[in-house]
């Protein structure tokens, strides 16, 4: 139906304009902004189609939310329910959210983020008549006043992506707290805080971890991430990779990805690390350990993905070398201290789109993507097929809270195993990869502490 409508407008803008824009006033005029988007892009038509195409590419590439997307087409699980959802808004997630309405939700939207919403894909979601409040490069004030709105719609499970709206439901909107059944929390920053509160006692109602489903993080933190950031990186960059000195800060799931992807494009790759076990397998990986004090001297490249602040400040900035790029992957923009940064330098310039060079009077360092998530908003967020597991996880969450949150207590559990099984089964399957089945015996083998040698 989508596809006739747009071709349809498409046909009719071609030759008549006026005609096209009267059509699109009538069905959006409450929402979308036209002044803005002809100015900016020359046409609302171009944008509009721009975010239902990505959405279409998204979805062909979606193969297991496709596979849930038809059960809960067929099932309406959802029925009758609102989710309130704050992720980065582009085409996958616009899957994720058709996959929540053919499931019978109401939903309403906005970034995570203030900069890694893509706007053609935030209006696609408007023109098919969704409550999508994100804009790229939000103030923090319009940041906030879009998850206000969405929490205006009073939803009965949320579905957040570093806990902010979690957070407004513990401060300024707890009165909505009361209605909601659960939430879903998508990334390890907002899983930390999220566990802080249960530890505090103070949480309001019971959070799924979704951060923690194996078919999230062993796949999106890191090839995800992996893949992603380099992605990332390269667009803003346009620089060779092979030879350069890459330090990677944090060798958790994300920086795994980061230093396996480096070493892949030929680098040498330095990891940072305070905790002692993961220090040793980024050691026995094959990469060079040190602290950051060290490191800052040596590195052409620096990737943060520690969700900890302060891991590159002004002491390890001037032990830099001239030229040095730095990047972070982590969920918010503290990893690289960007006060210490402006403090330092003489002057600051953007050099390339996303590129801020920062003139320290005897060297220029540059920043990718303001310090934040250069992924999102230097590249288009995680590869689509990682997405479709994460994205698979959240929807088959959001069910699970809606039929399950009487028995749940205000605690953060794990995506129950079933659930995450189901997820890898039905991707091995669009993979068209089968495995084998264990018989009778070897169950009972593996089973039986009796049976020795
Ligand atoms: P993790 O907990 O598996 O790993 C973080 C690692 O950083 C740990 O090994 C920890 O010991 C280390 N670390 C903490 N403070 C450090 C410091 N000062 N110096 C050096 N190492 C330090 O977490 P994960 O899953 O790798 O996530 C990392 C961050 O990336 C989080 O903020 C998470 O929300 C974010 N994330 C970003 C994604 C993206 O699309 N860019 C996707 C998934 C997660």
């Amino acid at each position: 139906m989508i596809w006739v409508k747009i071709m349809t407008i498409k046909f009719l803008s071609t030759f008549q304009p006026w005609l096209y824009l009267s059509q699109k006033e009538v069905l959006n005029s409450s929402q979308l902004h036209l002044s803005k988007l002809y100015s900016q892009h020359g046409g609302i038509m171009d944008m509009v189609e721009s975010g239902y195409r990505k959405i279409e590419w998204a979805e062909k590439h979606m193969k297991v939310i496709g596979r849930i997307r038809e059960i809960y087409s067929k099932e309406k699980p959802l029925e009758g329910y609102k989710v309130g959802m704050a992720l980065h808004v582009e085409a996958k997630t616009a899957v994720l959210v058709k996959t929540l309405i053919d499931g019978g939700a109401d939903v309403a939207i906005t970034g995570c983020n203030p900069l890694s919403s893509q706007d053609d894909v935030s209006e696609a979601l408007r023109d098919m008549g969704i409550k999508c409040y994100s804009k790229r490069g939000m103030s923090e004030e319009e940041y906030y006043s879009a998850l206000n709105k969405v929490l205006d719609s009073e939803p009965d499970v949320i579905i957040d992506d570093g806990a902010d709206l979690i957070f407004l439901l513990h401060g300024e909107r707890q009165a909505l707290a009361e209605k909601i059944m659960g939430a879903s929390e998508e990334t390890t920053t907002g899983i930390i805080r999220i566990r802080a509160m249960e530890e505090e006692g103070v949480l309001k109602f019971p959070v799924i971890d979704v951060n923690n489903a194996m078919t999230k993080f062993l796949f999106d933190n890191r090839y995800g991430t992996g893949q992603s950031t380099w992605d990332g990186i390269l667009r803003s960059t346009n620089m060779l990779i092979a030879g350069k000195k890459v330090v990677v800060a944090g060798y958790g799931w994300c920086g795994r990805g980061i230093a396996m992807r480096a070493k892949g494009l030929g680098a040498k790759v330095i990891v940072t690390e305070v905790d002692e076990i993961r220090a040793l397998e980024a050691v026995m990986d094959g990469f060079e350990v040190m602290p950051m004090d060290e490191a800052s001297k040596l590195g052409d490249i620096f990737i943060t993905a520690t969700g900890d602040k302060d891991v590159i400040t002004s002491q390890h900035i001037r032990n830099m070398k001239d030229g040095a790029i730095l990047a972070n992957s982590g969920h918010f923009n503290v990893e690289i201290n960007i006060p210490d940064l402006e403090r330092l330098s003489k002057s600051v310039r953007e050099v390339r789109g996303g590129v801020t060079e920062y003139d320290l009077g005897d060297k220029r360092v540059y920043l990718l993507a303001e310090g934040r998530l250069v992924n999102l908003v230097a590249g288009d967020g995680h590869p689509i097929e990682v997405m479709d597991m994460s994205f698979s996880d959240q929807a088959l969450s959001v069910k699970y809270i809606v039929e399950n949150h009487e028995k749940l207590e205000n605690k953060v559990y794990r995506l129950p195993d079933e659930l995450d099984r189901f997820v890898a089964k039905l991707k091995l399957e669009s993979m068209g990869v089968r495995i084998d089945q264990l018989t009778e015996e070897q169950k009972r083998y593996l089973s039986d502490w009796r049976q020795g040698t």
